[in-house]
C-alpha cells in the first residue's frame, strides 16, 4: 500500500506564522506537526510515501527528511501547484499511486493510541472500496459529518454543514483501494472551488462500498489546523508523553520497531541530536 500526507495547505487561519514557514513544519510541541501523519502511516507499515507540498516549498520538507532512508521510507514530494482540495491529491500523485490501494493521510491531523496500530491493520486489510473512521465531536460543523439510517448505517457524509445531521464526523484519515484515482478524476469542484474528499467518499458510498469504522475510544484525535487546537494538542501530547515516558510520533522509533532501520542508525541519529531531548531518547531506546 502507498501514503500520501497532503501538506500542501498554506495554512492562511495561521497568518502571519505561516507566511515563511508551512503549517506541516511548524512545533507541535517537541517536533515537526508532519511527524504525527507521518508517523500514522508508518504505524499501518506503509514505505512508500508521496508528500505533497505547497508551491515552491519543497526545500525544507526535504531538509527535514531527505529521501526517507534514514527513516527505511521511500519518500517523494511534489508540488500542489493549485489550491484545489484535498482530492486533489490522487491527481497530483496520480503516476505515484499507480493504480495501488493508497491511504491519505491530512498534515495537520493527529492521531495517537495504544490500539491505533491494529485499528490500522484493519483498515489496511480490507482490499474492497475505501474506509474512513468516524468519532464524535462537541461542534461538528468544520468538518466532514456522517448522516445515518434508522438502522444506523452511514447514507451520506456532509462536508462543513450549517446544520450537521449527527455529531460523528470523519477525520483526516482514509483508505482507498485501487479506484481512488479514477473516482477522483469524476469529481467537480464543489461551492467553495475545491475538489472534496467528502465528495470521493461519497461516491465510494453510492458504490456501496465504504466503511465507516469508529474511531477507537482509546484513539485520540486532533485537527491541528488553528492556533488554539495547536496549542490544544501540544498540551495533550506533553501529557500523554509525561505520563508514558514515550514519545508520541518518534518516526526514528516507529522504523526501528517495525524492523525497518538497525539499532546502528538509530544509535547515529541520535548521537546527531545529542544534547537535545529528541536525540538523547533516541540513544535511550
Ligand atoms: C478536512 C476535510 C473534512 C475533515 C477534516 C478533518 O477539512 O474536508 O471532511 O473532517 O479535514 O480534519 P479542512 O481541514 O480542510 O477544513
Amino acid at each position: 500500500m502507498k501514503g500520501i500526507i497532503l501538506a500542501a495547505g498554506k495554512g492562511t487561519r495561521l497568518y502571519p506564522i505561516t507566511r515563511p514557514i508551512c503549517k506541516p513544519l511548524l512545533p507541535l510541541y517537541d517536533k515537526p506537526l508532519l511527524y504525527y501523519p507521518l508517523s500514522v502511516l508508518m504505524q499501518a507499515g506503509i514505505r512508500e510515501i508521496l508528500i505533497i507540498v505547497p508551491p515552491d516549498d519543497q526545500a525544507p520538507f526535504e531538509k527535514l527528511l531527505g529521501d526517507g532512508s534514514a527513516l527505511g521510507l521511500s519518500l517523494q514530494y511534489r508540488e500542489q501547484k493549485v489550491q484545489r482540495g484535498i482530492a486533489d491529491a490522487f491527481l497530483v500523485g496520480e503516476d505515484f499511486v499507480a493504480g495501488q490501494p493508497v491511504c491519505l493521510v491530512l498534515g495537520d491531523n493527529v492521531f495517537h493510541g495504544p490500539s491505533l496500530p491494529a485499528q490500522l491493520a484493519r483498515a489496511r486489510a480490507n482490499t474492497v472500496g475505501a474506509t474512513v473512521f468516524g468519532l464524535p465531536v462537541e461542534d461538528p460543523r468544520p468538518f466532514g459529518v456522517v448522516e445515518f439510517d434508522q438502522n444506523g448505517r452511514a447514507v451520506s457524509i456532509e462536508e462543513k454543514p450549517q446544520h450537521p445531521k449527527s455529531n460523528f464526523i470523519v477525520p483526516g484519515l482514509y483508505f482507498y483501494d485501487g479506484q481512488a484515482v479514477e473516482l477522483a478524476r469524476r469529481l467537480t469542484p464543489s461551492a467553495r472551488g475545491e475538489l472534496e474528499i467528502t465528495a470521493l467518499n461519497n461516491l465510494y458510498l453510492e458504490q456501496g462500498q465504504l466503511s465507516v469504522v469508529p474511531l477507537d475510544q482509546q484513539v485520540v484525535w486532533f485537527d491541528a489546523g488553528n492556533a488554539d487546537s495547536l496549542l490544544d494538542s501540544a498540551r495533550a501530547i506533553r501529557d500523554i508523553q509525561r505520563q508514558t515516558g514515550r514519545l508520541v510520533a518518534c518516526p526514528e522509533q516507529i522504523a526501528f520497531e517495525q524492523g525497518w532501520i538497525t539499532r546502528e542508525s538509530l544509535r547515529q541519529t541520535g548521537e546527531a541530536l545529542r544534547m537535545t531531548r529528541y536525540g538523547d531518547y533516541l540513544l535511550s531506546l
